[in-house]
């Protein structure tokens, strides 16, 4: 059962999105060469408070953190620690959740520490430019199908994978609802796309082969291949003036 939204439930959505917008925004000053990841954490939870929002990912299906800190080849759900110091060159995917008077809202953004090298930046620019153009097909009377293909589209033709092991989610009064929304597939797939629709689109990019495996701490998902990854997510509804993102400022 895919819930649609009234404009008033789209609105308090707006509100938790902002508060996760600001939370991740902050983190371009909080990360730099030789912070601890847990530092990530200490902010998300004190901004949380400041901003009366509720971390949503720390105690859901036991994860321990309030944000996702993955480093490098990590996918997503890597677990902030005091003995994990970011490095200059690191890329380090954040993502968060908050829930706000009932309703969920789920953003991440993928940011480097100091400067990068290699083919790093442009794994960013390419991973960001698919979540876009994955929101640019969220149009009333577009299936779920147009927003996959779109995005494995835009990463596949720079060479790169889309996992296919985790996927986008409908997202409101809970943080994973229906429908799924893979980063890949045909436009003919999925339900029909209408007004009210509230969707996490987060495409997740590996430089190198699509494999990913879990950690023994349960939870953070690397490549098989120790490429490097990356993850850009947007929560957004559909609307009859189109797609209205509700995870920026
Ligand atoms: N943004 C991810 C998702 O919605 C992260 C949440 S998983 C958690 O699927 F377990 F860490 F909370
Ligand atoms: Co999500």
């Amino acid at each position: 059962m895919i819930y649609r939204k009234s404009a008033a439930e789209i609105g308090l959505m707006r509100e938790g999105g902002k508060a996760v917008a600001r939370i991740l925004e902050r983190m371009r000053d909080v990360v730099r060469p030789g912070v601890p990841t847990s530092e990530i954490e200490q902010e998300a939870e004190g901004m949380s408070r400041t901003l009366g929002i509720v971390p949503a990912f720390k105690g859901y299906m036991g994860y321990p953190s309030s944000i996702c800190v993955s480093i490098n080849d990590e996918v997503v759900h890597g677990i902030p620690s005091e003995k994990r110091l970011l490095k200059g060159g690191d890329i380090v995917g954040l993502d968060f959740g908050a829930l706000y008077q009932g309703y969920y809202a789920d953003a991440a953004i993928t940011l480097p520490v100091g400067e990068l090298e290699g083919e790093a930046e442009h794994l960013l620019k390419v991973t960001r430019e698919a979540l876009f153009k994955g929101i640019e097909a969220a149009v009333v009377d577009n299936r779920v199908g147009d927003i996959s293909h779109a995005v494995q589209n835009h990463v596949e033709s720079h060479g790169y994978s889309v996992v296919k092991t985790f996927v986008g989610h409908g997202i409101g009064r809970k943080l994973h609802e229906e429908p799924q929304v893979p980063n890949f597939g045909s436009p003919e797939w999925g339900a029909r796309l209408k007004e009210g629709m509230t969707l996490a689109i987060e495409p997740m990019v590996n430089a190198g082969s699509d494999g990913i495996r879990v950690l023994d701490d349960g939870w953070t998902a690397v490549t098989m291949d120790g490429s490097l990854s990356a993850h850009f997510e947007h929560t957004v509804a559909v609307t009859a003036n189109g797609p209205m993102i509700l995870t920026d400022i």
